[in-house]
């Protein structure tokens, strides 16, 4: 079986959740499932070997689960970004839109060496707002974004085509 296959029949739908009209698309069979997960890690490692990655910036929180874990394997600094008041030192903010609100997330104000090639990942591509909004953070702190990286697309919402449009970078999708 294919391992894009595979990763979709390990996502639990969730109807309406966390409100009405949202088909909540849920990990955490696929993350107690160890042999997917490194079969995924592994897939992932392929595809970024080569590349001229400095660092992977990712949002709280699935975004954290896999991308430490692509910044330990490709040897890079991993950059978190944070939901706002979680991170301690000076930060630069940016607000978006996602599927289900509005929120707005941080990154620490020396995060990023000016010039830094980094790489975007989270879990899940829905409308692209998260992704788009920590892109706007590296390139605010001199970074230059290189790829946008995600385990799963949802095909049914903009956010490829958000991304696209916006950065000019096809976001690579394992799903
Ligand atoms: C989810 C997911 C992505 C984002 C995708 O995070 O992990 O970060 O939504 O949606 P978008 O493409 O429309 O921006 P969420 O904000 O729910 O936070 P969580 O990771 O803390 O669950
Ligand atoms: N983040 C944004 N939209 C989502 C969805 N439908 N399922 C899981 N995570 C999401």
């Amino acid at each position: 079986m294919q391992l894009s296959e595979k990763i979709k029949n390990s996502i639990r739908d969730i109807q309406d959740y966390p409100k009405p009209g949202v088909l909540f698309r849920d990990i955490t069979p696929l993350l107690a499932n160890p042999v997917l997960v490194r079969e995924m890690v592994q897939q992932l490692i392929k595809d970024y070997a080569g590349q001229k990655i400095d660092a992977i910036a990712s949002t709280e929180a699935r975004g954290f689960i896999f991308g430490s874990v692509l910044a330990y394997e490709l040897g890079c600094p991993f950059i978190p970004v944070r939901k706002s008041g979680k991170l301690p030192y000076k930060t630069r903010s940016q607000s978006y839109a996602l599927e289900y609100g509005t929120a707005s997330i941080e990154m620490h104000t020396d995060a990023i060496q000016p010039g830094w090639r980094v790489l975007v990942h989270d879990d899940l591509l829905a409308t692209g707002g998260t992704a788009g909004a920590t892109a706007d953070l590296v390139q605010a702190l001199g970074g230059v974004v290189v790829g946008f990286s995600f385990i799963i697309n949802l095909s049914f919402l903009p956010g490829e085509k958000n991304l696209k449009e916006r950065f000019g970078l096809p976001p690579h999708y394992l799903a």
